[in-house]
């Protein structure tokens, strides 16, 4: 046992030393120390060993995993410094230099492509009718949770991870609480709908990001059924698109909506045929909906028995990073203008 510990500890250490980057480090993190990793394996089957046996070679298993665990982080702060001094000397820029007059003139800013995508949405929304409403990135817990039929204590508030302040406010994990400020405001029928940005305490990977985009729709009206949720759902993603999607609904869990449902669209690269970007299986997933729960309505001051509504709550950096090959979310907030410039 020993001897396979010291032969772990020995080969990581020279992987270690010898890693060129930041991802060939978190290659090796995974490799030996990862759920499925070398020094993971042997610790599980310590279990197995006699008592003396095991104190010794579970204390020889820590020590090892602490001074692989410091070899990756001193390596991983050195070659992060590497490349902070590299990018000081091939990114400057004099900014006393005058720049010539082509290039002055290309430059007048350029809108966000997740502004572009928004404002597209709002004419497709507009023209059919929905208006467009505003609401605030601090909220209560009443209008992100409570009123949407998440009491406190509800697991369902951990299916989105919350940024708290300190007097017991938060920052709106979606735009869903614009839905209740609306109904407050609106006699039905109406439709409405609410672009803005939405954050969640998550750790951030090319996949998930604290800070994010969403368009919140809502229709009420007399018997609104599933498919007057489906057909403005396909005017909105063919409009985005340039091009006929299908969608489908799969069941899907929100406290606010019942039914809810997941909604896919058929895949734009293959036409539903099946391809790498939709897995094989001719359709993205893409967002949340459903008919909209009489708690809910009953919180926004509308009597359930009178009126029935339907509601989605979809995501704008999955949709263009799709529709622009886009593979890693945090390019959105970068700040770097190159990003911006293709759009
Ligand atoms: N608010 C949900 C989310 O952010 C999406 C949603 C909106 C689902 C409206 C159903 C109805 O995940």
């Amino acid at each position: 046992m020993e001897q396979k510990l010291e032969a772990i500890k020995k080969d990581a250490l020279a992987s270690i030393a010898s890693a060129g980057s930041v991802e060939a480090l978190d290659e090796i993190r995974v490799r030996v120390l990862g759920r499925k990793g070398e020094l993971t394996g042997i610790l599980r089957t310590l279990g197995e060993l006699p008592p003396e046996q095991r104190n010794i070679a579970g204390k020889k298993s820590n020590e090892i995993k602490r001074a692989i665990e410091e070899a990756i982080d001193s390596k991983t702060s050195s070659l992060q410094a590497e490349s902070f001094s590299g990018l000081a000397t091939s990114e400057w820029i004099d900014v006393t230099l005058d720049p010539p007059v082509s290039v002055r003139e290309k430059k007048l800013g350029y809108l966000h492509p997740i502004s572009k995508t928004q404002r597209e949405i709002e004419d497709i929304l507009t023209s059919m009718g929905f208006q467009i409403l505003d609401g605030p990135e601090a909220e209560t817990e009443y209008y992100n949770f409570e009123a949407l039929n998440i009491p406190k204590f509800h697991p369902a508030r951990d299916m989105q991870d919350t940024f708290w302040t300190e007097d017991g406010n938060l920052l709106r994990t979606h735009t869903s609480a614009i839905q209740i400020r609306g109904m407050e405001h609106m006699t039905p029928p109406f439709r409405i709908m609410a672009p803005g940005r939405v954050f969640r305490y998550e750790a951030t990977d090319a996949s998930h990001e604290h800070t994010f985009y969403q368009v919140e729709g809502m229709m009420v009206d007399k018997e609104i059924s599933v498919s007057h949720l489906i057909y403005v759902m396909e005017e909105v993603l063919s409009g985005v698109f340039r091009h006929h999607v299908k969608v489908r609904l799969r069941p899907g869990y929100f406290p606010f909506v019942e039914p809810g449902f997941e909604l896919d669209f058929s895949c734009l690269i293959c036409d539903g045929k099946g391809c790498r970007v939709c897995k094989q299986t001719g359709w993205i997933e893409f967002l949340g909906c459903g008919l909209v729960h009489p708690n809910v309505l009953r919180a926004g001051g509308i009597d359930p028995d009178q009126w029935t509504g339907f509601a989605f709550g979809m995501g704008l950096n999955r949709l263009i990073m799709m529709q622009a090959g886009i593979n890693d979310i945090r390019h959105f907030m970068s700040g770097d203008i190159r990003f911006v410039q293709q759009f």
